[in-house]
């Protein structure tokens, strides 16, 4: 969505004398208000900017500054003669002090008939629940594509040589844009900025340099990862149902698809034994489908780390839904969740997946989830409903045929020659055991090749993986119960 500027233009014509605006964009909010000011009332509306830090600033002068002194700011905001937008920041943290919240509330009632309006900016909707009537609150997206490109263009314009921009191809300002999405537009401009300095022209490296300063800045929300993969649909061994779903829906998100009439997929869940390839491919699809692929890690989530969960979670999602299309991966999605029932239903991370839930099955965005989990009893149902995932694959052991397949895989991508090994019998004496475990028997058998200078062979292949104790013998009951649970609940990955 663009910044709210008609939706904020229309609250200030109505009256409202005080909005709470939802960012983590201090400039930009700022810079977009004053231009709405200006909109609104002309040139000579006021503009008061207020921190505990600066004071009320108007560019020129600035007074009462002091975390003490927010509620003089605001006796002066009602002292001052109109028009005028008075923007105040961190309020949101004081709000523990009984005459701020009496202030807020006098200032509602003063407010109204004058043509002066309070704007918090606050990284969070539910400033306190004493001031829910007065306070209206605003909720500010990440710039979308056609803000993005704007500032593209400027920062191209403005600051870049004319060599630079002679050699802008049109593909090329289209991954640039890409690339940007899902940051603040001041992350944009400084990333641009970054990865331009001393460059006379742009080419593949640039894009590159801009997707790791993307994948820098989204780590540092702390709950989301933005991963760069290169694995390929063709490294992962078997899952031939899978493979082929994921085949059918390839230009699922593509302009073609939405005017042809068909509804973007809303995600799957992998469910299933460990080392068996889920997290593979969770990675592999988005590659498969040439979209970003974002992690969602709910753990931080909920560890309070990085603000409230609910803040925490807000976040992460404001920046998925600006980086849509995009797959968003929540590995092991039942990790610090509990079955409904065995916790009290108001604790925050039941209420964050509550929100979660509904996110997913209301969101505007064509984000596609690819979710993982290995016990699935510990997830809700409601997350099972049929509705809320496409579909849900159960990703069981490899049969004899796949376990070929993934030696053959694990053996190329470490420089061997597959046709040079007895992959059926590797995949014969390999019964029972994980993707994971074959990969570690490779790793292992080339480990014990090179020490004895030679090259590899079958026999310290089969060697390496008969000394592995397959998790089919160690964790044998819970194999059988999942694939109990999963036998008419899930569709198997395999064929
Ligand atoms: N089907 C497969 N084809 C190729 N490699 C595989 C396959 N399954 C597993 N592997 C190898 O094993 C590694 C671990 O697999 P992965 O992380 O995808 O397992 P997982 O199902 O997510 O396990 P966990 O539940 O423990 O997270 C992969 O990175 C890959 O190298
Ligand atoms: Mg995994």
């Amino acid at each position: 969505m663009p910044f709210p500027t008609e939706q904020i233009e229309q609250f200030v014509r109505a009256g409202y004398p005080i909005l709470n605006l939802v960012s983590w964009e201090e400039e930009r909010v700022q810079n977009s208000i004053k231009s709405i000011g200006v909109k609104v009332h002309g040139d000579n509306c006021k503009f008061y900017v207020w921190s505990c830090t600066e004071g009320a600033n108007n560019g020129s002068s600035s007074s009462f500054n002091g975390e003490d002194l927010v509620v003089e700011a605001l006796s002066k905001v009602e002292e001052d003669t109109g028009p005028g937008f008075y923007i105040f920041k961190d309020v949101h943290y004081y709000l523990s002090e009984p005459r701020l919240i009496r202030k807020l509330k006098d200032l509602y009632q003063n407010l109204r008939k004058s043509s002066k309006t309070l704007f918090l900016i606050s990284n969070t909707a539910s400033l306190s629940d004493d001031l829910e009537k007065e306070i209206s609150v605003i909720d500010i997206d990440l710039p979308d594509r056609s803000e993005t490109e704007k500032i593209f263009d400027f920062v191209i314009k403005s600051s870049t040589s004319e060599s630079i921009q002679e050699s802008l191809k049109p593909n090329m300002r289209e991954a640039c844009i890409n690339a940007l999405l899902g940051l603040g537009a001041l992350e944009m401009e400084l990333a641009l900025r970054r990865v331009l300095v001393g460059k006379e022209s742009m080419d593949e490296g640039t894009i590159d340099a801009l997707l790791e300063e993307k994948a820098q800045l989204v780590r540092k929300t702390g709950t989301l990862d933005f991963v760069r993969s290169r694995v390929d649909i063709d490294d992962v061994g078997g899952l031939e149902n899978l493979k082929e779903w994921l085949y059918t829906r390839r230009m699922a998100f593509s302009k073609e698809a939405q005017e042809y009439g068909l509804d973007t997929p809303k995600g799957l869940l992998l469910m299933g034994i460990s080392g068996c390839g889920k997290s593979l491919c969770a990675k592999a699809i988005a590659t498969a489908w040439s979209l970003p692929l974002l992690r969602l890690d709910l753990n931080q989530v909920y560890s309070e780390a990085f603000g409230s969960p609910e803040e925490a979670f807000r976040r992460a999602i404001k920046t998925v839904e600006a980086t849509a299309p995009c797959v968003l991966w929540i590995d092991e999605m039942e990790a610090g969740i509990t079955r409904s029932g065995e916790k009290s239903g108001d604790s925050p991370t039941s209420r964050i997946f509550g929100y979660f839930l509904t996110w997913m099955q209301e969101k505007k965005y064509p984000v596609f989830i690819t979710a993982t989990a290995n016990q699935i009893d510990l997830l809700p149902p409601e997350v099972l409903r049929k509705g809320r995932f496409d579909e849900i694959f159960f990703v069981t052991l490899p049969n004899r045929k796949e376990r070929r397949e993934i030696f053959r895989i694990h053996l190329e991508s470490r420089g061997k020659d597959p046709e040079h090994y007895d992959l059926d019998s590797l995949a014969k004496n390999t019964e029972g055991q994980s993707g994971a475990e074959i990969e570690q028997a490779v790793v292992s058998a080339l480990f014990e090749s090179f020490s004895n200078k030679r090259e590899l062979n079958d026999r310290e292949l089969i060697i390496a993986s008969s000394s592995i104790v397959p998790l089919s013998t160690t964790m044998r009951e819970e194999i059988s119960s999942l694939e109990r649970w999963a036998s008419n609940r899930a569709v198997k990955a395999s064929r």
